[in-house]
Formats: C-alpha cells, sequence, structure tokens
C-alpha cells in the first residue's frame, strides 16, 4: 500500500487553521480527505502555530498530525520534514515575488514540493510576479502540480452558471460583479494599509474578479477604467472601524494616501466582446458581507447570490420571464478544491486544479490594473 501523502502548511493563519470572517480552513477538508499526514507547520509565530497543533490534536482527526512538527523558518521544514505538498497561507506581502525571503513559491519548486497556494499570488506589483510565474510555468510543465486557492471556481452554483451560459446563444455578454465588505470588526492593521495587502480589490475583490474571468474568459487589460473613494478624502470617512489600541480608528496613524479605497467602480471589455463591472465597497457594518455576481446574455440573466453562504442561483431564461431559485447552499467548494490538489499530486494528472499558476496571475493583472486605473483620478 502506497505512503500517505506527507502535506505541511507554510503559515499558521485563519486560510490554512480558521478563524476570521468566513467559513475557510484547509485543516479542516484534508481532515475530512483521509490517507494523508500532516508532517510540519511553518510560521514566524511559532507559539501561534503550536496552539494551532495543540486544537487539532485533541480534534476528532488529532492521529494525522501525530508526527506534525513546527518550524519557524520553512526552508528548515522542506529539508526536515521532507513533505510532498505545501499549503502556503501567507500574507500577500510575505510571497510570490523572486526577492529573498518573498521567494517562497521559487524555493518551494526548487526543492520539487508540490503547491497549494491561497490567493492573490502576492501583493507585489506584476511586473514583480512574472518572473516567480515563468519559472513556476516551467515547473509545472515539468509536472508540479501548482493550484491557487481561488475556491469559487470549484462551486456547483458556477459550475452550473458555465454551464447555462454555454447553452444560451451569443453566451455572456455583460458579468457584474458586487462585493461589499463587512468592516466593523476587521481588526488587523495591515488589512487597512494598501502598502501591505495591495489594497481590497487586489487582496478581497480579487475572488469576484477571477469569477469574472472563469465565467467570460481573458479581460482586455487596456480597457479597464475605474474611479474610488479613497481613505483620505472627507467621503472615505466611516464611522465604525475597529479601535487600535490607543483607542483611535484602527487605520488613524496610516497615511491618508495609503489607506484603503472604501469604495471602487470598474469598467472593462473582455477578449471575447462582453462588458464587465466590479463594484467593492468597504462599507457594510458587523459581520455579514455582501457579494453577488450578475450574467447577462441574449435573454439570459443569472445571479450567484451568496456564495460565502447559502449559495443560490437564480436564473431567467432565454424566452421567458420566470425566475427559476436553484439552491445549492450544502455545497463547499473548499473542500471539492482540496480533493482535486490532493488527487493531482497522488496522480500527478493536473487536469482537475481549475486554476493554474499561469491563470491566478491573469487575475491578479485585472486586480492591478483596476488599481492603478483607480488611482489615476485620486
Ligand atoms: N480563499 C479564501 O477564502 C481565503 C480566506 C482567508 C484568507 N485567504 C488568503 O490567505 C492568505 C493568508 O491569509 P490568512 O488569513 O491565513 O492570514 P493570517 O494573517 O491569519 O496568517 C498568516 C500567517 O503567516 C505567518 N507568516 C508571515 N510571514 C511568514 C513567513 N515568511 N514564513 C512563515 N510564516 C509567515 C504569520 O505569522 C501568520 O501566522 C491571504 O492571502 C488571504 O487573502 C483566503
Amino acid at each position: 500500500m502506497a505512503e500517505p501523502l506527507r502535506i505541511a502548511f507554510i503559515g499558521a493563519g485563519n486560510s490554512n487553521f480558521g478563524g476570521g470572517e468566513g467559513p475557510w480552513d484547509h485543516a479542516s477538508r484534508l481532515e475530512k480527505i483521509g490517507d494523508l499526514t500532516i508532517v510540519g507547520i511553518a510560521d514566524l509565530n511559532t507559539s501561534r502555530a503550536e496552539e494551532r497543533l495543540s486544537v487539532r490534536r485533541s480534534g476528532p482527526v488529532g492521529g494525522i498530525y501525530a508526527e506534525t512538527e513546527i518550524f519557524a523558518d520553512f526552508r528548515q521544514m522542506l529539508d526536515k520534514a521532507g513533505p510532498d505538498a505545501v499549503f502556503i497561507g501567507l500574507p500577500p506581502e510575505a510571497h510570490g515575488t523572486a526577492r529573498p525571503t518573498k521567494d517562497i513559491e521559487l524555493l518551494c519548486a526548487a526543492a520539487g514540493v508540490h503547491m497549494f497556494i491561497e490567493k492573490p499570488v502576492s501583493a507585489a506589483p506584476p511586473e514583480e510576479v512574472a518572473p516567480v510565474a515563468e519559472v513556476l510555468a516551467k515547473a509545472a510543465d515539468a509536472g508540479l502540480i501548482i493550484s491557487v486557492g481561488y475556491m469559487f471556481r470549484y462551486s456547483r452554483a458556477v459550475a452550473k452558471m458555465k454551464e447555462i451560459i454555454a447553452e444560451t446563444p451569443g453566451g455572456v455578454r455583460a458579468v457584474v460583479a458586487r462585493y461589499n465588505c463587512a468592516y466593523s470588526e476587521i481588526a488587523s492593521k495591515v488589512w487597512w494599509d494598501i502598502r501591505r495587502t495591495g489594497g481590497p480589490i487586489v487582496e478581497q475583490a480579487t475572488h469576484f474578479c477571477d469569477l469574472t474571468r472563469y465565467v467570460a474568459g481573458d479581460a482586455d487589460l487596456s480597457t479597464v477604467a475605474a474611479v474610488a473613494i479613497t481613505g483620505g478624502e472627507p467621503a472615505g470617512r466611516l464611522t465604525d472601524i475597529p479601535d487600535g489600541p490607543d483607542a483611535e480608528p484602527i487605520d488613524a496613524d496610516i497615511p491618508p494616501e495609503f489607506r484603503i479605497p472604501r469604495a471602487t467602480a470598474a469598467v472593462w471589455r473582455f477578449a471575447n466582446g462582453a462588458v464587465g463591472s466590479l463594484t467593492h465597497g468597504v462599507l457594510l457594518h458587523r459581520k455579514k458581507y455582501l457579494a453577488e455576481l450578475e450574467a447577462w446574455g441574449d435573454g439570459l440573466r443569472i445571479v450567484l447570490s451568496d456564495p460565502y453562504g447559502p449559495c443560490r442561483l437564480h436564473v431567467r431564461y432565454p424566452g421567458g420571464e420566470e425566475v427559476e431559485t436553484l439552491d445549492f447552499a450544502d455545497d463547499d467548494p473548499y473542500l471539492t478544491e482540496a480533493e482535486a490538489f490532493v488527487e493531482a499530486v497522488r496522480t500527478g494528472d493536473a487536469s482537475a486544479i481549475r486554476c493554474t499558476y499561469a491563470d491566478a496571475t491573469k487575475t491578479h493583472q485585472l486586480t492591478w490594473a483596476i488599481r492603478r486605473a483607480a488611482e489615476k483620478h485620486t
């Protein structure tokens, strides 16, 4: 019988172990997949990693963590723990370029370790990601499995949306993405600083920019136009930002020009002639986000609603006026995404991976094009 797959985590944060505003966490999905063992967790903050490990070891699938070792330096983990694959869940500013310390993907590729990389590929601009993409494309051609965590590509609702679009003569003509994040409880100062994350289009709306591309194909970046309300102007004043340690709003001492935009509106054309738009806000209170993607074709309107929660599709078909609602509330795209990656690593067949590194870099380019277009007007 084959040995269990050896998996390690780089980053002991929320994307890998849970917490924050949403339903993510790769460890819980891996626990469901089985026939694998977690050989290491690397995090600069080793006490955070220890805490995560202790919680998991006392959980129902604690056995897969029996051999897990904690490392401060992921390079030592690659050497000592010998993982077949890593899940990279790091702040976007910490990875995705060829610069020393941020060259994590390049070092994993050089070690022949398969990678699941959380989105976005980096906070750095596309010009700095391009050399990494070039190396990783060659590594993927040579058999390295690399998947980027745009999990909505694995959603059954999105698959159905694509199927309905494909059956509609002329296909998709317009895609409208709306994403309004609830900011009241986002207490990480880094998140509020565009210098650290690349800003909320690059870091957060990236999921929806990616979905527009998944549904309608590549964007023509030369057509991207955008405007934004910046964090430093009167219209950017928010009333419910969490307080920092000094009882001031958490972004109070970030220079105004580097505070994240509060609302961004962008339009562009896709290579296939369809038109796209994104409206993103950091404007809702408490915790629940609004996230919707709408696609129009000749006679067709489909709305993907609440993909982070009880996901539904509302469909008005060509020739009709009725709206049919399809329920996908029981779907877990994070699990499907993890299963596809693990299976690809086991078999060496990458065909079920729905977001390659090359594809993810195109989404990254679209988000940067939107950010830069909006900054022209500020
Ligand atoms: N797909 C999703 O639904 C989803 C959900 C949450 C987060 N994310 C993405 O996942 C990524 C990580 O987010 P998170 O919420 O896990 O962040 P986080 O801040 O909770 O955790 C990141 C961890 O990385 C560690 N770290 C930083 N630099 C390091 C380095 N060089 N080596 C080792 N450890 C290092 C930090 O100490 C921290 O524990 C982000 O890009 C985020 O956008 C995606």
